[in-house]
């Protein structure tokens, strides 16, 4: 039974993820949600998306403060730097938000709990690229003992990364080799655009500082392979997740967008499965 009352959800970044889930929610969620606008730093990004969901540029706006205006959920979807100013002013305005770049978040998390109480609303953040995180989240009531990650990557997925070019060179690369063996908050400072998964599994369980990660260039893989094992209380866990890349945008993984939109779904219908 369709809602009288639709969910308002506007959307701050308009590249791959943030056009995805832009038509997903314009298509397949019309009888439950309403989009209401689009914010991107660069507006023609915006106005052309607009045009291709309405035919026209009216849902392209030019502030975040206005998205929010029109919103009751914002989605983030734009830049690791920009992620925490959006989930703060949205929460703060009231809006519930769901964010994407996660990494941005990582020091933010106490703060976050004290605004969403306050104002009354909710943040929310998918799993990505990764499996397991509905077992982590279970397990980290019993106690975790140890949370490893370990990305597997084509070399040309770090391109454009700082710490990669100062101390590798990509071309280089013909066998394996490890990036990055450390800690997630260290990953997440050096990787903001690649290991949003880290933060998310820092969150979830043992937090970002005990959470371990290994990131290793491969020149044979195709795709974004993410493997976590968890040791804790209750269970051992190994999950591997071999990623198809999203056409758009080669450093995001289709299944990224597929988790935002799960998500929406746990918002938006009445019934809610798994953890
Ligand atoms: N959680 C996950 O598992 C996961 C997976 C993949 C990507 N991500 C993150 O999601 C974000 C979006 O990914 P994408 O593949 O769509 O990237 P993209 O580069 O295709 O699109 C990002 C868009 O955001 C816009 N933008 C950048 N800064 C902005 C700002 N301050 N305000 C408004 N718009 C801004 C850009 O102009 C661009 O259009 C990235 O931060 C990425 O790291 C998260």
């Amino acid at each position: 039974m369709p809602k009288k009352n639709k969910l308002k959800i506007g959307i701050v970044g308009c590249g791959a993820i943030g056009s995805s889930l832009a038509k997903e929610i314009a298509v397949n969620f019309r009888a439950y949600a309403v989009l209401s606008a689009l914010y991107d730093i660069r507006p023609e990004k915006a106005e052309s998306l607009s045009r291709k969901i309405v035919k026209s540029t009216k849902l392209s706006v030019t502030s975040l403060d206005a998205l929010i205006r029109k919103s009751e959920l914002v989605i983030e979807a734009s830049s690791a730097k920009a992620a925490w100013g959006v989930v703060r002013k949205s929460v703060c305005a009231g809006c519930k938000v769901m964010a994407m770049s996660v990494g941005g978040i990582v020091g933010h998390l106490d703060s976050l709990f004290v605004l969403a109480a306050k104002n009354n609303t909710q943040a929310y953040f998918p799993s990505g690229a990764i499996s397991g995180v509905d077992a982590l989240k279970a397990a980290s009531i019993a106690g975790i003992n140890k949370v490893i990650l370990t990305t597997r990557k084509h070399p040309n997925a770090f391109k454009g990364v700082d710490y990669v070019t100062k101390n590798f060179r990509l071309s280089g690369i013909k066998t394996n080799k490890v990036l990055f063996n450390g800690s997630a908050s260290l990953a997440v400072k050096y990787f903001p655009q690649n290991v949003n998964v880290a933060a998310v599994l820092g969150l979830a369980g043992i937090g970002i500082d005990k959470t371990q990660v290994r990131i290793i260039a491969s020149p044979k893989v195709r795709k974004n392979i993410h493997e976590i094992l968890i040791v804790s209380k209750a269970a051992k866990i190994f999950t591997r997740t071999e990623n198809i890349l999203h056409p758009h945008n080669p450093k995001t993984s289709f299944l990224a967008v597929l988790s935002a939109i799960a998500v929406l779904k746990q918002i938006l219908q009445p019934v809610k499965i798994g953890t």
